[in-house]
């Protein structure tokens, strides 16, 4: 009889409660008790934000969006934004305090479902004695040691959609229209989308851009007769002047910029130098949002299962990961060492070259 604790952090991705579904279905089965602690760690500070999870309690979510349990970006234990008795606010570390609730609540193990700031925060957990599973989620697919995060084929899935209905309206107006997409620091949501969504150019943060060269491209569409271009920007695209666009630090508590903003300049820039009627919209959180496809909803019930049999196995401080098709574990401090970035060389690159689309090199 185990008693196990689940969280999810940070920003939410399809996929989430599917793993969650399988983490209390395989769980119960097994006659263990399992736990959800909203709202990332909340549940580890307050006894009313613990909940009990039956397979009752997630009957059907497999195949809905979000999180039943809640998610944050803003609550690091580590440094917690607390008010203090004369109103100013102050970063707390509450970690201490959550490896004794951990331990007064017998918990057996803790299993994490985050991208890498929440799997940073669960590796220095697991450094302090809390044995910890880490789960891989994260629409940015970001994430080093494993083929894939569940979320991101949602994600692009959500973004090709809507690069299928640009098409007849840009070509209708003889438009521009510039797309951003989300992503964080790696390119691979405008990547595939873009190849896959018929982009005239996609701009990835690891080939910062020449503005020119994807100018020269929707001339050259001119040229062809091709009146209307689609082009897609990855939030964290820069410019080879090295021009970096976000909207700053955002709320308190968050530890990353908010980025965005690049779409709006290529769009500004192209109106510019190519005379053309150019728009630009940001998907956002659309992107995050709705019901995970087929894929996502199948990796994240095995990423589940599978991290259940890694509480029995005891291999802790370990994140499941999907390699070559399989379920394998990797420390955690391996997987939240770098973030994976677009390999320049791989298939998908060469792809979006061949078939002509420009990369803003
Ligand atoms: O990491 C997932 C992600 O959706 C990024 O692609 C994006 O930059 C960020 O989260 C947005 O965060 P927020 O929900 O705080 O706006």
């Amino acid at each position: 009889m185990k008693k196990i604790v689940i969280s999810t952090g940070g920003g939410d991705a399809p996929g989430l409660n599917a793993v969650i579904y399988a983490v209390v279905h395989a769980g119960s089965r097994m006659g263990w008790e399992v736990y959800g602690s909203k709202s990332g760690y909340s549940g580890f500070l307050d006894i009313d934000e613990m909940i009990r999870l039956t397979p009752r309690d997630v009957d059907g979510i497999y195949a809905t969006g979000g999180t039943i349990l809640g998610s944050t970006n803003k609550g690091n234990p580590f440094s917690r934004p607390v008010e203090n008795l004369v109103g100013e606010i102050q970063m707390v570390d509450t970690s201490d305090k959550i490896i004794s609730n951990f331990k007064r609540m017998k918990f057996d193990c803790h299993i994490a479902i985050g991208g890498d700031g929440s799997l940073e925060i669960a590796n220095r957990f697991a450094e302090k004695g809390m044995p910890v599973i880490g789960v891989p989620k994260t629409i940015d697919n970001d994430l080093e040691e494993t083929n894939r995060t569940f979320g991101f084929d949602t994600a692009v899935s959500t973004a090709t959609d809507a690069l299928d209905k640009l098409h007849s309206t840009a070509k209708s107006h003889d438009r521009v229209m510039v797309v951003e997409v989300m992503g964080r620091d790696s390119g691979w949501i405008a990547l595939y989308s873009g190849v896959s969504g018929g982009a005239d150019a996609i701009l990835i943060p690891e080939i910062p851009f020449d503005i020119e060269k994807v100018c020269d491209k929707i001339a050259d569409n001119d040229l062809r007769d091709k009146n209307y271009s689609i082009v897609v920007v990855a939030e964290g695209a820069k410019t080879v002047d090295g021009m970096e666009f976000n909207k700053g630090k955002g709320e308190l508590g968050r530890e990353e910029v908010v980025l965005g903003g690049v779409g709006e300049w290529v769009a500004s820039e192209i109106r510019k130098r190519t005379d053309k009627d150019t728009r630009s919209l940001v998907l956002g959180h659309i992107q995050r949002g709705g019901s995970p496809t087929t894929f996502d909803r199948l990796l994240a019930l095995r990423f589940g299962t599978a991290a259940v049999r890694m509480v029995e196995e005891g291999t802790f401080g370990h994140m499941v990961a999907l390699k070559n098709s399989k379920m394998e574990a990797v420390p955690i401090a391996q997987a939240i060492r770098h973030r994976k970035k677009v390999d320049l060389e791989c298939d998908k690159v060469s792809t979006a070259r061949d078939i002509g689309i420009c990369l803003g090199d």
